[in-house]
């Protein structure tokens, strides 16, 4: 019998990912979970056939360039490939393999609590129902913004952005949507897309980010666009950070052009712009968008679906490049 291909596992992994990895490969595990530096990954993955990195993880060109001749795939613990240089590994002919559609109902999930916590101001609630400041009830204290019937614009009706559609349509929202490609009229559900982004924003009383960080998407909630929603609209983005000029956004928050934002994913996470951490009208969470037992188990049984598939020569079940 073959000797089991190796694999440089760059993070902790759930234990039911981990009794697969070590049943079916030579699997070099992280149970420390230390946070690896990219010398500490290259020398980690040396002897080994194949590397499975997380978004944590910056496998830049050089990165890639770096990495031993034996790697022949990453397979990433991740739908979001923004932290690889996928053409980098194309040029090198190292196959990419990512996590999609299992993370979808949780990311949705997760918008859905954003654009409620930040419309109805739970961060501001719980936090005076937790430093015992709850006075009497009181007909004009602590108004939000109403979300049921209102108007949602998704940027980026992907999976993830459809997913928000049908949760969103539970709430008797208008959805409009910005999309590269219009979605069939199946698809679509009576949603109303528009060709280009700007001429959905003045339909936004909510706008939800759900679009992959790309050197097109990157900026895109820029001052100018912002301007462009109306007065009092609510922001949510569960894709990326860098999809958001973040003084932009803080600028609109403190001024009240925008009531809300509810936000899981930031430019430079963990270390966030600070100006988000003193603004009452920001939900903030820590990019727990998959963070589900159930979803991480399935995120890491995808992975390893995409090392099999690499492995038996056959295609893989989802790949990048
Ligand atoms: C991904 O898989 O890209 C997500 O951001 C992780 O939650």
């Amino acid at each position: 019998m073959s000797a089991k291909p190796a694999v440089f596992v760059t993070r902790k992994l759930p234990d039911a990912v981990h009794e697969r990895l070590l049943r079916n490969y030579d699997a070099r595990l992280n149970l420390a979970d230390k946070l690896y530096s990219t010398a500490e990954l290259l020398a980690g993955v040396k002897d080994c056939d194949a590397l499975l990195p997380c978004p944590t993880d910056k496998i830049n060109a050089e990165t890639v360039a770096a990495l031993p001749e034996r790697v022949k795939i990453i397979a990433t613990f991740s739908v979001g490939c923004d932290h690889i240089d996928v053409a980098a590994c194309k040029a090198r002919g190292i196959v990419v393999g990512n996590t999609p559609d299992v993370l979808t109902d949780a990311t949705a999930d997760i918008a859905l609590l954003l654009m409620l916590a930040a419309a109805r101001g739970a961060y501001n609630g719980e936090r005076t129902v937790r430093e015992a400041r709850w006075g009497a009830w009181a007909p004009t204290g602590m108004l939000g913004r109403h979300m049921t019937g209102k108007r949602l614009g998704i940027y980026g009706m992907g999976r993830i952005g459809q997913a928000v559609a049908r949760r969103a349509r539970a709430f008797d929202m208008e959805i409009h949507y910005h999309n590269r490609a219009r979605l069939s009229p199946d698809r679509e559900q009576g949603a109303r897309f528009h060709a280009n982004a700007e001429a959905m924003l003045p339909h936004c009383d909510f706008l939800s980010l759900n679009a992959p960080a790309t050197a097109e998407t990157t900026g895109f909630l820029n001052a100018a666009r912002i301007g462009m929603l109306p007065d009092g609209a609510v922001v949510v983005n569960t894709a990326r950070g860098p999809l958001v000029d973040d003084e932009a956004l803080i600028a609109a928050l403190k001024s009240g052009k925008l009531a809300a934002a509810g936000l899981d994913v930031f430019t430079g996470e963990p270390d966030i712009n600070p100006g988000y951490r003193t603004l009452d009208n920001a939900f903030l969470l820590p990019h727990l968008g998959s963070a589900t037992t159930e979803t991480r188990n399935a995120m890491g049984f995808k992975a390893l679906d995409n090392l099999d598939a690499f492995f038996a020569g056959k295609p893989l079940p989802a790949r990048v490049a």
